[in-house]
């Protein structure tokens, strides 16, 4: 599975994406101190980044996302390694079942090769064979690359909202999919 292939974008390992286990949390935790301080050295205080990390990332803290009903939490892998992840978890509505994408990160030098875009199509099959009708996320207002990436994933723009994160208050425009047209495969 990791032999070399070539795509349109030239040479390239193979990668994959899969369910991920209790054994991927440490890769997990360190992908995302990786990922956040590449993405969020100008806008996040590196305090306020730390601390969020160490409490969110503890493997003991996301170890409640694996294998659990509700919980769709996949990793990327390049050839064996593990580079990227993406965590989508139920939020309750009395009669429209929905969801929300609550992390997606992939490594700074892995990043432009389909990964996300693999982890992203993963999680929306699953949640269709689940019968979730609308998926959410929310982003760092200021983070244009991540926003022009839902955008072309068929997320519309919902509502800007402000967030607490240590001393900072962080605004967050929230994005929604619906997940029509999405084929479930079961
Ligand atoms: C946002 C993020 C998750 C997207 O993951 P990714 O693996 O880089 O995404 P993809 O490679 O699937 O798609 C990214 C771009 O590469 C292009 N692309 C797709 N397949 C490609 C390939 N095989 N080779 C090169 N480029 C490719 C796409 O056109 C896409 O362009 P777009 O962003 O303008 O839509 C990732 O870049 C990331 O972790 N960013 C930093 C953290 C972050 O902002 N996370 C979101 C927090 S809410």
């Amino acid at each position: 599975m990791d032999e070399d292939v070539v795509n349109e974008f030239g040479p390239t390992k193979q990668h994959l994406v899969r369910p991920a286990t209790q054994a991927d949390l440490p890769q997990i935790a360190h992908i995302a101190r990786l990922t956040w301080d590449a993405t969020y050295n100008k806008t996040i205080a590196p305090e306020n980044r730390q601390e969020f990390l160490a409490r969110a990332y503890k493997p003991e803290n996301l170890a409640d996302g694996i294998d659990r009903l509700g919980h769709w939490f996949f990793v990327g892998e390049v050839g064996k390694d593990v580079v990227g992840f993406g965590h989508f978890l139920r939020r309750y509505h009395p009669n429209r079942p929905r969801a929300e994408l609550v992390r997606l990160y992939v490594l700074p030098g892995y990043q432009s090769m389909g990964i996300g875009t693999l982890i992203l199509k993963t999680g929306f099959t699953a949640l269709a064979e689940a019968g979730i009708e609308q998926c959410f996320v929310s982003v760092q207002a200021t983070n244009t690359a991540a926003r022009k990436f839902y955008e072309r994933h068929g997320f519309s723009f919902h509502r800007n909202h402000g967030q607490f994160l240590g001393t900072q208050i962080i605004t967050l425009a929230e994005y929604v999919r619906a997940m029509d047209g999405v084929e479930a495969t079961r």
